[in-house]
């Protein structure tokens, strides 16, 4: 009955009744499910659950743990319709588990390639049309559309099943690495995704697109990088679709599904931190987008980076909201950003429903840098992560550490958000290169207006170096494509980014070749090498002394000589400004968990987020730590966050007032966004756990679900 009544109302929906349409459609779903990312296409990370609240959850204990067997890292957020909970394993593999037992039901590998080296995935997309489902997963460059009944491909779509999110980009794409780290949203019978792309050329433009769910044919396509007399292309040298990539989304979407709007976060632009060869603003890199989710029409944008040098991609998703103002209510969108800033628009108009002023920067001492002369600044709410790190800012966890710090810091060149990174000192990145947000979101409460977001707040640095004249090919290849993430003297930036210096005692030159080629963990593979460009590298890295200039002849890989092998400046690598004992060299709180009413732009409450278990043990408490994945909130009144990276900890907060309720010490980190759903009248909150980032810790990686005793 229910299915007839919910293939009867699709069809209206085509035709007639457009504005009830979407109710119909999420009448598909129920309260006990978790239908998307985000939990809505709000992206609200919020349940109406109420079983589990403040007064029981003190009583919350895992109901069951599913063991992926996998020492990677694990960012999904799972969907959940029917019961079932479906996510992604550190090996890529979809599985579904039984949502009360945790049993696995199936699961699906659609990885091309070596099975450990992998981006991550962080989260599915579910279509229903009366009986009919499909879910779609991302791996890597292709995107699966699953039957969730039995894990087979839906064969019908795409080419038996996939579709190579490639296809149709501009240039010779089998160059590029692309990777659906973020999952699409469903709009009706189409799913819009973006992607994440190489931060190096080459790298594709970062079109958005909306494909069909049951062929997976393209309906439309959004042209980031605007092809010439589009709007925007005067932002950018001539031919750039040709010549420029990036300006992605990367970090997923937000859907308006009564207004049919999609919000779209953007990324800067490729490379990431020298554009003397993208002069100009670059739209819509850094941007939010409204695009109209039927056609692909730009009914709106906002530019929050003009002309971005320092990789400040808008990391998260967007949610939707409605703020109240002079007694009128105002449907809104909320954009978190990696300085800390939270915008806010009229959903409809774009209009900023803060002001947003316009202010000089600095300008750039490279002469070949054109650096944008004003940039946008949110005026309200205040930033939720510290601005300019200032000498009277440095650690305090011992006399001797803050002298230390003061020393450093005495060379670097700190002045807030904006500074352009020059050749001759450090430039510090506060909060750092990863937020301020990152890709968790932030969690909302719809009745109130209110947001939760938990934030970064440590110090990293920056800085350019002038390429040499006379290097090898392979060294200049290196500090092309690598020394953005290993250094451009290999020592990395530990343990994030590893150094290469001593990789010839662990690794193989074949095993190198396939994490040049492939990629692992974070690190993007490079396809665009050719052989021998990947031979050279290796021989580089594994046995340095070995390499005379001349080892790889230019010619030999033609397609990089024009693609960034040549750029006049590189970034020296990502430094977190830590002092000699791992520790960040800024004063505490180093992560924040942050409650601001939307409806007027005040904070309700900020306390320090995450713990070092070591230094809590020294009597040094409420550090707050690095975190990574969101907040989810139920009507009941309890946030729920993993996130930190120490302490291993799963909590829930009081929403009202950010006391801390209940916490539990799992045996991996949280690092991801939980999912609440209920079966059999019982309610559970899962999140996917992992220790990749926190290499000392113990590896591993499971979901883990929670709920009250029976
Ligand atoms: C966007 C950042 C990034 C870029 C660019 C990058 N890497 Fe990596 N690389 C990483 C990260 C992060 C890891 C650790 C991966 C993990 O285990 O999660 C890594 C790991 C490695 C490893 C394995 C190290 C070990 O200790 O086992 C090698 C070798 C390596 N990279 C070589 C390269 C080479 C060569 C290039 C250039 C072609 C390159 N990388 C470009 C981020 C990057």
């Amino acid at each position: 009955m229910t299915e007839f009544k919910g293939i009867a109302l699709s069809v209206l929906c085509l035709s007639i009744f457009i504005s009830s349409c979407s109710d119909n459609e999420r009448a598909l779903f129920t309260a006990s499910d978790w239908p998307a990312y985000g939990g809505q296409n709000n992206g609200q990370r919020y349940s109406t659950l109420t079983q589990i609240n403040r007064d029981n959850v003190s009583r919350l204990q895992p109901a069951w743990q599913f063991d992926t067997d996998s020492a990677g890292s694990s960012q999904t957020q799972p969907v959940v319709v029917g019961g079932v909970v479906y996510g992604i394993t550190p090996n890529l593999d979809v599985v579904a588990l039984d949502g009360a037992s945790g049993e696995l039901l199936w699961s699906f590998s659609g990885l091309d390639g070596p099975s450990d080296f992998m981006g991550p995935s962080r989260g599915l997309a579910f279509w229903k049309e009366g009986d009919k489902e499909i879910l779609f997963a991302g791996i890597v460059d292709k995107l699966f559309a699953i039957d969730p009944g039995n894990g087979e491909l839906v064969a019908e779509f795409g080419d038996d099943g996939a579709l190579d999110l490639r296809t149709g980009l501009p240039g010779d794409t089998s160059r590029f690495y692309v990777s659906l780290s973020s999952p699409g949203v469903i709009y009706r019978d189409t799913i819009i995704v973006g992607f994440r792309a190489a931060e190096s050329p080459p790298a594709p433009p970062g079109d958005i697109r909306a494909f069909d769910v049951r062929t997976g044919a393209l309906v439309w396509s959004f042209h980031t990088i605007p092809a010439s007399g589009e709007f925007g292309a005067d932002t950018w040298p001539e031919n750039a679709r040709a010549t420029q990539g990036g300006a992605n989304a990367w970090a997923g979407f937000a859907l308006d599904d009564e207004r049919g709007i999609v919000y779209v976060p953007t990324g800067s632009a490729v490379p990431d931190f020298f554009g003397g060869e993208r002069t100009g603003d670059n739209l819509f890199a850094n941007s939010l987008i409204a695009l109209d989710a039927s056609t692909g029409e730009r009914l709106w944008h906002f530019q929050a980076i003009r002309h971005d040098i320092w990789d400040r991609d808008f990391p998260a998703p967007p949610s939707l909201v409605t703020v109240q103002r002079e007694g009128r209510a105002i449907d809104a969108v909320a954009q978190t950003s990696k300085q800390g800033y939270v915008y806010l628009f009229d959903r409809v108009t774009g209009e900023p429903l803060f002001p947003i002023e316009e202010r000089a920067v600095p300008t750039s001492s490279i002469a070949e840098e054109q650096a944008a002369p004003t940039q946008p600044f949110p005026t309200a709410p205040a930033p939720f992560a510290r601005q300019e790190l200032t000498a009277d800012m440095l650690t305090t966890r011992s006399p001797e550490m803050n002298d230390w710090a003061r020393e450093q810091f005495s060379n670097f060149l700190s002045a807030g958000q904006f500074m352009p990174f020059g050749t001759e000192q450090p430039t510090v990145v506060f909060p750092g290169f990863d937020g301020g947000a990152e890709w968790g979101g932030s969690a909302i409460d719809p009745g109130r207006g209110i947001i939760y977001i938990n934030s970064n707040d440590i110090a990293w640095t920056g800085a350019l170096a002038a390429s040499p004249d006379g290097m090898g090919f392979a060294e200049s290849l290196y500090q092309a494509q690598c020394a953005v993430c290993h250094g451009t003297d290999r020592q990395g930036s530990p343990p994030e980014f590893p150094a290469l210096t001593n990789v010839s005692e662990t690794l193989s030159p074949d095993e190198m070749r396939d994490i040049i080629r492939y990629g692992i963990g974070r690190m993007p593979g490079f396809p665009a090498l050719a052989p021998a460009a990947v031979s050279g590298l290796t021989d580089l890295v594994l046995n340095p002394e070995s390499v005379s200039s001349s080892n790889i002849e230019e010619d030999s890989v033609p397609s990089l000589s024009s693609d960034g092998s040549d750029v006049p400046y590189r970034f020296t690598g990502y430094h977190r400004f830590f002092d000699p004992d791992g520790y960040p060299a800024v004063a505490p709180p180093w992560g924040t968990l942050n409650a601001i009413d939307l409806n007027t732009g005040e904070y309700l409450w900020k306390i320090p987020f995450g713990e070092h278990p070591e230094l809590k043990a020294q009597g040094i408490e409420n550090t707050g730590s690095e975190n990574y994945g969101g907040p989810v909130l139920t009507e009941s009144g309890l946030l729920f966050i993993g996130a930190t990276l120490f302490d291993q900890k799963f909590r829930a907060y009081d929403a009202a007032t950010g006391a801390l309720l209940w916490e539990y010490e799992m045996p991996y980190s949280g690092m991801a966004t939980p999912a609440v759903y209920m079966v059999d009248g019982r309610q559970y909150v899962v999140i996917a756990t992992s220790n990749s980032r926190n290499p000392r810790a113990e590896q591993g990686s499971a979901y883990i679900a929670f709920a009250l005793p029976e």
